[in-house]
């Protein structure tokens, strides 16, 4: 079994970037804590991070038939791109939309998801302990308990 972490444009930057928005812990601590959470369930957490839309939406077309779950912060693309939403569609993976802010509590343009009504959930305001949720509904999901 496994899981597909995706974080969009300038999630490299956790840590560094608005800590008073999104936090002090960096990506990689962020991903080995997940990585941990899965593996003691025997789920493997695959995870990609880019700034490009198109390496996003190879990785998603990669899963295709090898994941079971996304959980995915598309960051700024969350606001953008209909070309993630059709992936996420094409590959017909369940998908959890995950934010550390609460963007409904930010600026207009972030209100606007176009992943939001095909996701099986959003997670949003929470922190970065959004993720961890994330991942126990996944594991849930794919453990089906
Ligand atoms: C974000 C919210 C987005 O609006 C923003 O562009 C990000 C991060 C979040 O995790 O809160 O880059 O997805």
């Amino acid at each position: 079994n496994r899981i597909l972490l995706l974080n969009g444009p300038n999630l490299n930057l956790l840590g560094k970037r608005e800590p008073e928005i999104y936090g002090a812990d960096t990506l990689a601590q962020i991903v080995e804590t997940l990585a941990e959470q899965a593996q003691s369930r025997n789920v493997e957490l695959q995870h990609v991070q880019s700034n490009s839309e198109a390496e996003l939406i190879a990785a998603i077309h990669s899963a295709m038939g090898e994941v079971d779950f996304i959980v995915i912060n598309p960051a700024a693309f969350t606001h953008t791109s209909v070309a993630i939403r059709d992936a996420l569609l094409g590959v017909n993976i369940p998908f959890i939309e995950v934010h550390i802010s609460n963007v409904h509590a930010r600026e207009e343009f972030r209100h606007k998801s176009y992943l939001s009504d095909v996701a099986v959930g959003v997670i949003c305001g929470l922190g970065v302990d959004g993720y961890r949720y994330a991942i126990d509904k996944a594991l849930h999901t794919i453990l089906k308990n």
